[in-house]
C-alpha cells in the first residue's frame, strides 16, 4: 500500500500525507516498514497534453492530423448536420461474422470466438488495453452518515479507494467515492453507480460551454435521480473518474495509468481514461461484492456525455455490471464512428480529447479514416449482449446536434442482431421515433427527451424498465 497517513482536519477533509510529508513532519524519525529507495526511481515525466499528443505522433509516424470539426455553425470548418451527408461509409462490419468469414450462428461462437475478436479490436485501435494484472485496491469507509433524500432515510458511506503503489511509490491514487443505502432496507438493494463530475471540472465545461454559444444547462425541477432511486427502495453511488485519472493528456503519466507505467508515457495500445475510468467502477463493484448493504448482481452503470462514453465502456468490458444508462455519449461512446455529423473522430484524435482513448486511434483521423476502423461503435453495445442497455439523448434542437443522436441510435439497432443470438430483444425497429416516445420493449432501450445536455428527464423512463431486471427475484446479469 502506498505509504501514507491520514490526517483529520477540523473541516472534516482527510489529507494523505506522503511518507517523505509524514518523516519530516516526524523530525525524520524513520518508519519501521521504509519503502525501497523513492531517490533512485524516475520521477514521473511532464509534459503537456500538446507535447505528449506530438510524442505519439512520431511514435506513430504521423506528420498530420485532420481538424477535428467545430460546434460552432458559423465555422469554416462547422461540423456537419447535414442528414444527407451523414453516412459517407454505410457498411458497418458485422459483429456476427468472424475475421476468417464465417458467420456466427450459435452463442457459443459468440461468446468464444467473435466478442473476443471484437475486444481486442476496440483494445489495440480504440480504448486501448487495460495492463495485467493492475495494483490492488483497499477499500476505506471514511465516514458514514444517516441523511434523508426525497423523504428516504439513507445510509450514506464516504468511501476512499487506496491504490497500491509500491511498484511505484512516487505516484499516489485514491478512488473517491460514495455509496448510500436505504437505513431500513431488510437485505441487500440493488445499486445505480453514477460517474459524477468533478465541480472543478463542470466549471470548466460550463466555460467551454457558453465560449460555444451554448446553454449550461440549470438544475431542472423536480426529484433528484438520486431521490428516484431511494424511492424505489435501491441504493446509488457516485464515484469520482478524475479522482484516479485526470481528464487530460498531461495527466497521462499520473493517476492510475501514469502508475501502472510507472511515471512514463504511453505506449500507441495502452488504455486511455474512458477504460481507466471504467476501470475505477470495475473496482468499486469489488467494494460493493464485500458490503453486505449491495446486491451486488444488481448493479447498473450510468454517466452523462463523457462519462456516458465511460459508461458504455463500463458496461462492455466488466460483465458483472447488469444494467446501463447511457447519457448523450456522443463521439467515442454509442454513436457510430463512421458518421459524419456532429463530433468527429478528428476531434477525439485532437490535443483536447485523445487522452480518452488509445494513441493508436490517432491514425483513424491522419493516415486512414473511419472507414478504416475495424470496428465500430454498434460492437461496443453488442459487447454488453445480452444485458440491457438504455440510451439517452437529449432533443437535437436543445442540446444540440454534436452529441448526433441518430448515430447513437443507428448503433443501438446495428447491435440488436447480436442481443436476438443471445435469445434477447433489440430495439425491434430500425425507424428512429418521435422525441418522448420511448422504445422499452427489449432488451436494448432508446429515449430522446426533449431538454438539453442531461439524462435526467430520461431517468423515470429508465426506472421503469429497469425493474423488470433489477427486481425480479432472481435476475443475474449475463444470463
Ligand atoms: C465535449 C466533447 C464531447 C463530450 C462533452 C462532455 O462536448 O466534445 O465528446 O461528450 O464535451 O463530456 O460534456
Amino acid at each position: 500500500m502506498g505509504r501514507k497517513r491520514r490526517t483529520q482536519w477540523q473541516g472534516g477533509l482527510t489529507v494523505a500525507v506522503t511518507l517523505a510529508a509524514a518523516a519530516w513532519l516526524a523530525g525524520g524519525a524513520g518508519f519501521a516498514h521504509q519503502s525501497p529507495d523513492e531517490g533512485t526511481l524516475p520521477p514521473p515525466v511532464h509534459l503537456t497534453a500538446e507535447q505528449d499528443h506530438q510524442r505519439m505522433m512520431d511514435l506513430l509516424h504521423i506528420t498530420s492530423l485532420r481538424p477535428g470539426r467545430d460546434a460552432n455553425p458559423n465555422s469554416s470548418n462547422a461540423a456537419n448536420t447535414d442528414e444527407a451527408k451523414a453516412n459517407p461509409y454505410p457498411k458497418l462490419p458485422d459483429p456476427l461474422v468472424l475475421n476468417d468469414g464465417k458467420r456466427v450462428t450459435t452463442g457459443e461462437t459468440w461468446w468464444q470466438q467473435r466478442r473476443p475478436e471484437i475486444e481486442k479490436k476496440f483494445d489495440e485501435d480504440v480504448y486501448g488495453r487495460v495492463p495485467k494484472p493492475t495494483p490492488k485496491v483497499n477499500w476505506e469507509v471514511t465516514s458514514t452518515a444517516r441523511e434523508t433524500v426525497g423523504g428516504v432515510a439513507m445510509i450514506t458511506k464516504k468511501l476512499l479507494g487506496h491504490v497500491d503503489n509500491s511498484s511505484y511509490p512516487l505516484t499516489t491514487v485514491d478512488i473517491q467515492a460514495t455509496l448510500s443505502t436505504p437505513a431500513d432496507a431488510t437485505g441487500p438493494v440493488p445499486v445505480m453507480m453514477d460517474f459524477g463530475f468533478d465541480p472543478a471540472v463542470m466549471q470548466r465545461l460550463r466555460a467551454q460551454m457558453e465560449a460555444r454559444g451554448q446553454k449550461f444547462p440549470a438544475p431542472p425541477p423536480g426529484p433528484t435521480w438520486q431521490e428516484q432511486v431511494a424511492a424505489k427502495g435501491w441504493g446509488y453511488a457516485v464515484i469520482i473518474p478524475t479522482s484516479y485519472q485526470a481528464d487530460n493528456g498531461a495527466g497521462l503519466t499520473e493517476g492510475i495509468i501514469g502508475l501502472c507505467n510507472k511515471g512514463q508515457p504511453r505506449k500507441p495500445d495502452d488504455w486511455g481514461s474512458l477504460r481507466a475510468w471504467a476501470w475505477g467502477a470495475s473496482q468499486l463493484l469489488d467494494y460493493f461484492e464485500t458490503d453486505p448493504s449491495v446486491d451486488a448482481r444488481r448493479v447498473g452503470i450510468e454517466g452523462l456525455s463523457r462519462y456516458g462514453k465511460a459508461t458504455l465502456v463500463t458496461m462492455a468490458y466488466d460483465q458483472r455490471f447488469a444494467i446501463a444508462l447511457v447519457g448523450s455519449s456522443g463521439a467515442g461512446g454509442a454513436k457510430l464512428f463512421r458518421r459524419n455529423f456532429g463530433e468527429t473522430n478528428e476531434n477525439l484524435a485532437a490535443t483536447g480529447e485523445y487522452h480518452w482513448m488509445a494513441g493508436n486511434f490517432l491514425k483513424y483521423a491522419g493516415p486512414l479514416n473511419a472507414s478504416d476502423l475495424p470496428v465500430d461503435s454498434h460492437e461496443l453495445i453488442a459487447m454488453a449482449a445480452p444485458r440491457p442497455v438504455f440510451i439517452s439523448c437529449g432533443s437535437p434542437l436543445v442540446e444540440g446536434t454534436w452529441v448526433d443522436d441518430k448515430g447513437q441510435f443507428m448503433a443501438e439497432v446495428a447491435a440488436g442482431p447480436v442481443y436476438r443470438l443471445l435469445g434477447k430483444r433489440g430495439l425491434e425497429t430500425s425507424e428512429m421515433p418521435p422525441i418522448e416516445t420511448a422504445l422499452i420493449k427489449g432488451d436494448l432501450a432508446f429515449r430522446q427527451h426533449n431538454g438539453p445536455h442531461t439524462d435526467l428527464p430520461n431517468w423515470p423512463t429508465f426506472l421503469e424498465w429497469a425493474s423488470r431486471y433489477m427486481s425480479e427475484p432472481h435476475a443475474h446479469p449475463g444470463n
